[in-house]
This record gives structure tokens, sequence and C-alpha cells, in this order.
């Protein structure tokens, strides 16, 4: 019998934030993971320039025997979600970010309450978080910042970076100043950057892959196979810069170097 695998995309190393939570409520699957580093960041690009890389990956997993997709990446999620879906319906079955983690978002929150989204440039101008949370509750303020620059801390690792701190506190001072109850993390780097945060601003920030997570364990059939499954990892550019950036989350061996995406 051929192995399935769970697919998860992201830009680089951030959607493994939510391969780790995945992989705690579903640990005998089998995943393989795409990391575009040549392309990243996601969320300068534009919505095309997005389709066009992420349907090159999902061409590639579905050569793969690939059944289920976790778009690891609320950019993607954003702006070429539906696109992939038109594409490769009837091929795969692919699991948004946003879409399906959103309307968590919402609890707990009351009419006149502010949420606020750190997300990429490209997530925010798509109005998405809004759009989703807005459909559960009208009554909820959705303040969507724009946190570029957030990516890249992560993908070289700037962490003590005074540049960085500084960025940070200024995204995280918009947060405060609106008294937003909750905080949802809104790009999948972002949970690598949470302790950072939390020592500038204490309040409840909500990791979307919690959610996402959960949803995917309800809705697939998963894998009888007691023994844990196996994970590969490729990624379109510096293998070697994937296993150091990945550290926070995963301890990994072995990246493919798998450069069949185009640079537009
Ligand atoms: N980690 C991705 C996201 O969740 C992409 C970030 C980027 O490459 O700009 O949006």
């Amino acid at each position: 019998m051929n192995k399935k695998y769970i697919g998860l995309l992201d830009s680089g190393v951030g959607g493994l934030s939510v391969l780790s939570e995945l992989y705690k409520l579903l640990p005998n699957e089998n995943y393989i993971y795409f990391g575009d580093t040549k392309n990243v960041p996601y969320g300068t690009k534009t919505p095309e320039q997005i389709y066009s890389y992420t349907k090159e990956i999902l061409g590639f997993f579905a050569t793969k025997n690939v059944e289920n997709v976790v778009i690891a990446c609320n950019t993607t999620s954003a702006v070429a979600y539906e696109k992939l879906r038109e594409t490769f319906k009837n091929k795969l079955n692919i699991f948004p970010l946003i879409q399906t983690a959103a309307p968590y978002a919402v609890e707990n929150l009351k009419e006149g309450d502010t949420i606020a989204i750190l997300a990429t440039k490209a997530t925010v101008n798509s109005h998405k978080y809004r759009e989703e949370i807005n459909k559960i509750n009208p009554k909820i303020n959705v303040l969507e910042i724009d946190c570029t620059g957030f990516v890249e801390i992560v993908e070289k690792r700037l962490y003590n970076n005074k540049e960085s701190i500084e960025l940070i506190e200024s995204k995280l001072e918009i947060v405060k100043k609106t008294n937003s109850k909750k905080v949802v993390l809104g790009c999948t780097h972002y949970p690598y950057l949470k302790e950072i945060f939390k020592k500038i601003l204490n309040v409840e920030y909500f990791n979307p892959a919690v959610y996402l997570s959960l949803e995917v364990k309800n809705s697939i059939n998963v894998s009888r196979e007691k023994k844990t499954g196996e994970m590969l990892f490729y990624a379109s550019k510096n293998p070697d810069e994937f296993i150091l950036n990945s550290k926070p989350f995963f301890e990994i061996q072995d990246v493919k170097l798998m450069d069949f995406l185009r640079c537009n």
C-alpha cells in the first residue's frame, strides 16, 4: 500500500509552527513540508505571483501521494486559496488557514471589542481576517496591522537585533493604544516571535494553527498505523539555512533542495 501524506506549504520556516501543532494531534500521519525560501517573503508579492508559486508547489504535492494539503501560510490563504481550490478540485483536499481558524478567534469577544491582527502586507490588504471575523460577528472591530519586516527577523535570525525589537515595539504600541482584547498571530512566522511579543505586551495571543489542526483532525481519515509518521522537508533555496531557521520548532536533519519554481 502506498503511503499517504499531508502536504504543508509556506514561504519559509513559518509553516513549521503549524506542523508542530498538527503533529501534536496527529503524530501517526506522514507529512511533506515545502518552504519556498526562494520567493520568501510572500507578504510583499502580488496575489498573481503568490498563486503562481503555490500552484507549482501543489502540483508537486499531487505527484507525491498527498491527499490533504494544509496551507500553512496566512498570505496564501488570503490571496490564492479560492483559485488553488478550483485548480486542484478532485485532486487535493485543501485546508486554508484563515478561513478555517478565524471563526474561533471570535470566542469570548463581545460587541464593540477590538481584535488586532498582526499580518503581512498582502494579508492586511486582502482584509480576509476582517471578512471572516465579521461574518461571525459584525460588531467586532478588526484592526489589521501590516507587520512587514517580521518575516525577515525569523528567516535571517535577527532576534537580538536592536532594529528588530524597535520594529516589534512600534507595532505592539498600536495594539496597546487601541486597547485590543486579543491579538491574532496572523502570519505563521510570528509564533517564533511570541516570547518577544509577550515581554513587550502581555496580552492574549491567538494562534490560528491550533484551531486549524483541530479541524484537520476532525475532518480527515486518520492513519490507523500505530507508528510515528514520516516527515519529509523540501526548500526551494538554501536548505542549510532552512535547517538553522527551523530550530525553535524542529530539529531537522535533512532538507532537500527542490528548485523547480520560477522567481518572478
Ligand atoms: N508565513 C506566511 C504567512 O503566514 C508568509 C509570510 C511571508 O512570506 O511574507 O503569511
